[in-house]
């Protein structure tokens, strides 16, 4: 039997957590900080997720067998290399690799070398000589800053005033630290936006079920972005023909280059997409599962994870048959008052027992605290209901949701509004 370390608190590794613990493969499991959704399935240690170092020290003290990583910031710095070092085995991309996420200007310079779908774009790493490129390109325009900034570090700016305070910001004010040292400017691309993500051990490339996900606060993509408040799988207008599509003219294609860089690339592979009249294009790589796109895609997978998992990290993916559930999923996040900006924490959540029996709850900020759960974040629950139909699963989520209760609480009401309409 297995003993399971996945690194992270959020609502993508309870989700972790949760397929994980189904495996029979599995004998214990634990989360590094975690929360209290993960406190309920197995052990956490609070560690944080970017102490790589008493990971590290940990996964040897228990015996860890197998490591699984969800967020990018102990990717980027380097948490694999260091696991592997040490001879324990270790889901995800190492540092080299996971540069296709932490350097907006690596992704971009690969896009272009190797001829992958990309919106067009140009690098800057001199103030001056961006602020002219801005003046000689008509609005609107995408700013985006380098390094990993916790998903603020792009600007979608209508104007030539929105984009050069974008650049100022970033490259004279540093408001991203050494993230923003280099900037990639690029065409702003219309249409509609979906999330393929790929396992891959470096040679074959298995897409999972694609996904849409919702990054503004507020209905009617109004508000600030957040690191997202709902998502729902599959896609209505992406079809099985471009998936394979997007498979052998991206993903694919992708994982090849990084080869041929020296970086080979095994893992999770996120493409960030642009559907329209132009062509799927990618907007984005991540090196990890998203956030809130596993909440609804891995209750969709049918197959052992821990399988799957084994096969990427040992190269053998190619022997893997990987089964989804043709059910839709819909997931609706539940925020604190004020994220996502400053909010407060303790508030006791009620109602999570009077749920109809198939409706998951993931949780990302929160605590447990004497046989009470506590809000402990920004983002506090996804609330996930799955259905014949998208529709079905949506109506089911927002049925429940109001059973679920803490001071302040918000989530948005259309999530999938316009997907379900169109089934
Ligand atoms: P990224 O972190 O690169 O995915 O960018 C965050 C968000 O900005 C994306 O989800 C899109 O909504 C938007 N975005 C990024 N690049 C572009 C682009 N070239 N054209 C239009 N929208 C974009
Ligand atoms: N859903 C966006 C992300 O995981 O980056």
């Amino acid at each position: 039997m297995l003993k399971v370390l996945v690194v992270g608190g959020g609502g993508r590794e309870h989700t972790l957590v949760w397929k994980l613990a189904q495996s029979p493969k599995v004998g214990e499991i634990y989360a590094a900080p975690g929360n209290a959704g993960t406190a309920l399935i197995g052990c956490n240690l609070s560690i944080a997720a970017s102490d790589i170092g008493a990971l590290a020290e940990a996964a040897e003290l228990y015996g860890i067998d197998l490591v699984v990583v969800g967020p990018e910031a102990p990717l980027a710095a380097g948490i694999v290399d260091s696991l592997q070092s040490r001879g324990i085995p270790v889901f995800g991309p190492t540092q080299a690799a996971a540069q296709i996420e932490s350097s907006k200007v690596f992704a971009k310079e690969l896009m272009q070398d190797y001829a992958i779908p990309c919106p067009q774009g140009v690098v800057f790493s001199s103030y001056r000589a961006a602020r002219d490129y801005v003046h000689r390109h008509p609005p609107p325009l995408v700013i985006k800053a380098d390094g990993l900034a916790a998903g603020k570090g792009v600007t979608v700016a209508r104007s030539t005033e929105e984009a050069l305070k974008a650049l100022s910001e970033a490259m004279e004010g540093r408001v991203f630290g050494d993230a923003g040292n280099r900037v990639v400017i690029e065409e702003c691309l219309a249409g509609r936006e979906a999330s393929l993500l790929a396992f891959t051990d470096g040679r074959t490339v298995v897409p999972m079920v694609p996904a849409c996900d919702y990054k503004t606060a507020f209905d009617g993509d109004q508000g600030p972005n957040t690191g997202g408040m709902g998502g729902y799988s599959p896609p209505e207008f992406l079809s099985p023909e471009l998936i394979s599509d997007i498979t052998s003219t991206i993903l694919e294609p992708t994982v090849k280059a990084m080869e041929r860089e020296g970086k080979p690339y095994k893992g999770v592979l996120y493409a960030g997409l642009m559907l329209g009249d132009h062509g799927p294009r990618v907007l984005e790589f991540n090196a990890r599962f998203g956030d809130p796109e596993s909440q609804v895609t891995l209750p969709r997978l049918k197959s052992d994870l821990v399988d799957i998992i084994l096969a990427t990290i040992n190269g053998s993916l190619d022997q893997m048959r990987i089964e989804w559930s043709s059910q839709a999923c819909v997931g609706v996040v539940m925020a604190s008052a004020g994220y996502p900006g400053a909010y407060q924490t303790g508030f006791p959540i009620s109602g999570l027992d009077e749920l109809d029996d198939d409706i998951l709850i993931f949780h990302a900020g929160t605590k447990l605290g004497q046989g009470q759960i506590y809000t402990d974040g920004g983002r506090v629950l996804t609330v996930v209901a799955s259905g014949e139909t998208l529709a079905q699963a949506r109506e089911r989520v927002y049925l429940n949701l109001p059973r679920i209760h803490f001071e302040g609480c918000h989530y948005r009401r259309d999530i999938a509004a316009r997907a379900a309409q169109t089934r």
